[in-house]
C-alpha cells in the first residue's frame, strides 16, 4: 500500500482485446436493431465529478459509440444511461442519487432501458449496498478501475439478464490505455497524466475511491498529444489529483518538471495546462520550467484548503501557510503574468473563528485571482469525520465572510486587469447576450467582447483589450 509499484497493474493487450471483442459483439446487435428499426439505440451519459470524471466520461462515449450507440439529446430519448459519480461532498452524492430516482419512470416506460452507474461515489461499500437494495431498476455498477471494462460489464447484462457488480477491490488501481474516447470539443483536451492518490487528505474520499497513485508512461503521454495536435487540437489540460508526484512509481527518474518540458517541445501551436498541484511538492523547478516555456499556460491552481498551520496540520497537508506563500512568492517573480487560483475548505472540525481568521488573512496575502470554495462535508470512512462537527450555521456564516473578502479581491485584480492585452481562445457566443462571444485568457479568466457572429470565432486564438471589469466577468473589444 505504501509502494506505488506494488499495486499498478497495466491492463494487457489481451485483455483489451477481449473487451474489443465484447465490444463487436454488442455492436452487431445494435446493427441488427438499427436495421430493423431504421435508427439506431442511442446513449446518454450524465457526469457529476471533476475534469478526471469528465475525461472518464469522454471514455464511457467512446465506447458506446464502439459499440454502435449514437449520442441521444437528451436522457429520455436513450436506450443506455451511464451515471458518471462524485464522492467528494455529500452534495455530489445526492445529486446522482436524487437523478438515478428520476430516471426510474424511463425505465418503466420502456423496460429495455440500460441504467448503469459508475464513478467515485459506487466505489464505497455503503453506497454500493444502498444502490443495489433501493434502486433495482439500476443495471449495473463499476467502480473507476473497472471502465475499461465497461463492454463486458453491458455484454453480460444483456446476456444473463442479471444485474452486475463489478467494483474496485480495496486500494486496487490499474492503468488501461487505448481505451475509445470521443471528445467534447475538438480543440480543448482532458490528458489524464496518473490516477490515484497516495495523499489521504483526512478530509478527502479520493484515495478511497481512486485507489493508490499511478503514472502513465511518458511516451504513452507523448503520442496522445502528437495525436491530438495532429487533429487541430489547441488546449491540453494534464490531469493528476496530484500531478507534482508524476512519475514517482516508474523506473526512468522521470519527473513532472520533466514531462512538461517534454510536451512543450512537441512542434505545434498549442498551450498546457494541469491539474492539479499539491503545494507540498510544487517545485521551483516544475516553476522554472513553466517560466521557461511560452506553450506552458501561465496560471496555476494550487489548493490552500486552509490559512492555519494547525488546521492544515490537522487537514495532513504537509506545508505551513509561510511555504505556500513563499511558492506563490517565487511564481510570481519567475512569472508577473501568473493567474493563481486556490480551493479552500470552510467548517473543518475543530476550525475556531480564530483559525477560520486566518485562512482571511491569508487569502488577503495570496490574492488569488479566483478561489473554489467548499463548505467541510464529512466523508465516512475519512478521518475528520469522525472527529466532533462544527454546526451548520457556523460553516455558512464563514462561507458568506470568505466570499466577501475575495470577492473584492476579484474586483481589484479584474480592475487591474482594464487597458491590457490578452490573448484568449474563444469558447463560442456568450450564454447571457447573443451580440457577443465569450472566451477564456491563459488564466481563465472569462472575457466578453462584441463580434459579427459571421465571423465564427470559435475555438480561435484573438488578441483583445479589456475595456471593462466585474467580479467574475471581463468585457474587451478585439484589436
Ligand atoms: N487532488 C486535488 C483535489 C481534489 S478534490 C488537490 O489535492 O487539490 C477538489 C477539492 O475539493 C479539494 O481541493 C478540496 O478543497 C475539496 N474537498 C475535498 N474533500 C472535501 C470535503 N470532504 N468537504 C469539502 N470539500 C472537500
Ligand atoms: Fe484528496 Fe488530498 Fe489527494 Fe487531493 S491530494 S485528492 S485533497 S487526498
Ligand atoms: Fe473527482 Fe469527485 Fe472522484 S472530485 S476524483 S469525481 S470523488
Amino acid at each position: 500500500m505504501t509502494e506505488n509499484k506494488r499495486t499498478t497493474r497495466t491492463v494487457t493487450d489481451a485483455e483489451m482485446a477481449e473487451q474489443r471483442a465484447y465490444t463487436e459483439q454488442i455492436a452487431a446487435w445494435n446493427a441488427v436493431y438499427a436495421a430493423e428499426h431504421g435508427t439506431s439505440r442511442r446513449y446518454y451519459v450524465q457526469t457529476f465529478g471533476c475534469q478526471q470524471n469528465e475525461a472518464d466520461s469522454e471514455r464511457l462515449a467512446g465506447m458506446a459509440e464502439a459499440m454502435g450507440y449514437v449520442p441521444a439529446a437528451a436522457a429520455a430519448d436513450a436506450d443506455l444511461i451511464l451515471i458518471n459519480t462524485c464522492a467528494v461532498r455529500e452534495h455530489a452524492e445526492e445529486r446522482a442519487l436524487s437523478i438515478t430516482g428520476q430516471f426510474k419512470h424511463l425505465k418503466e416506460k420502456n423496460p429495455e432501458l440500460v441504467i448503469g452507474i459508475c464513478g467515485c461515489m459506487v466505489s464505497q461499500e455503503t453506497r454500493k449496498e444502498r444502490i443495489k437494495h433501493s434502486y433495482p431498476y439500476v443495471s449495473f455498477l463499476f467502480g473507476t478501475s473497472m471502465l475499461y471494462r465497461m463492454p463486458e460489464i453491458l455484454y453480460r447484462y444483456l446476456n444473463e439478464h442479471k444485474r452486475q457488480f463489478f467494483l474496485d477491490a480495496g486500494d486496487a488501481g490499474n492503468i488501461a490505455e487505448d481505451i475509445p474516447v470521443r471528445r467534447g470539443s475538438n480543440k480543448q483536451a482532458w490528458v489524464s497524466i496518473m490516477y490515484g492518490c497516495n495523499n489521504f487528505c483526512t478530509y478527502c474520499i479520493v484515495p478511497y475511491v481512486r485507489g493508490r497513485e499511478r503514472s502513465r508512461r511518458p511516451e504513452r503521454i507523448l503520442d496522445e498529444i502528437r495525436g491530438l495536435i495532429a487533429e487541430g487540437y489547441r488546449e491540453f489540460t494534464l490531469l493528476g489529483q496530484n500531478v507534482n508526484s508524476y512519475g514517482r512509481d516508474l523506473d526512468d527518474g522521470i519527473d513532472f518538471p520533466d514531462l512538461l518540458a517534454q510536451i512543450c517541445a512537441l512542434e505545434g501551436d498549442f498551450r498546457v495546462h494541469f491539474m492539479t498541484s499539491h503545494p507540498k511538492d510544487a517545485s521551483r523547478k516544475l516553476i522554472d520550467v513553466m517560466a521557461a516555456n511560452d506553450k506552458a499556460a501561465k496560471h496555476f491552481h494550487l489548493p490552500l484548503q486552509s490559512g492555519s498551520d494547525r488546521v492544515l496540520a490537522a487537514m495532513n497537508r504537509r506545508y505551513t501557510i509561510a511555504q505556500y506563500l513563499d511558492i506563490l512568492a517565487y511564481m510570481r517573480q519567475k512569472m508577473p503574468s501568473i493567474t493563481v487560483t486556490s480551493d479552500i475548505i470552510v467548517g473543518f472540525p475543530g476550525e475556531t473563528e480564530e483559525e477560520f481568521e486566518e485562512t482571511l488573512e491569508a487569502i488577503k496575502a495570496a490574492r488569488c485571482d479566483q478561489l473554489f470554495t467548499f463548505i467541510y462535508s464529512p466523508r465516512t470512512g475519512t478521518p475528520a469525520a469522525e472527529l466532533e462537527q462544527l454546526p451548520d450555521d457556523v460553516k455558512g456564516d464563514r462561507m458568506t465572510r470568505l466570499l466577501a473578502v475575495q470577492n473584492e479581491i476579484m474586483l481589484e485584480k479584474n480592475q487591474a486587469c482594464v487597458g491590457g492585452i490578452y490573448d484568449i481562445l474563444v469558447e463560442g457566443i456568450s450564454r447571457g447576450d447573443k451580440t457577443m462571444y465569450a472566451g477564456r485568457t491563459e488564466g481563465g479568466k472569462l472575457v466578453h467582447f462584441p463580434a459579427d457572429e459571421a465571423l465564427s470565432l470559435t475555438g480561435k486564438m484573438v488578441k483583445v483589450k479589456i475595456t471593462a471589469a466585474e467580479t467574475y466577468n471581463l468585457w474587451a473589444e478585439i484589436i
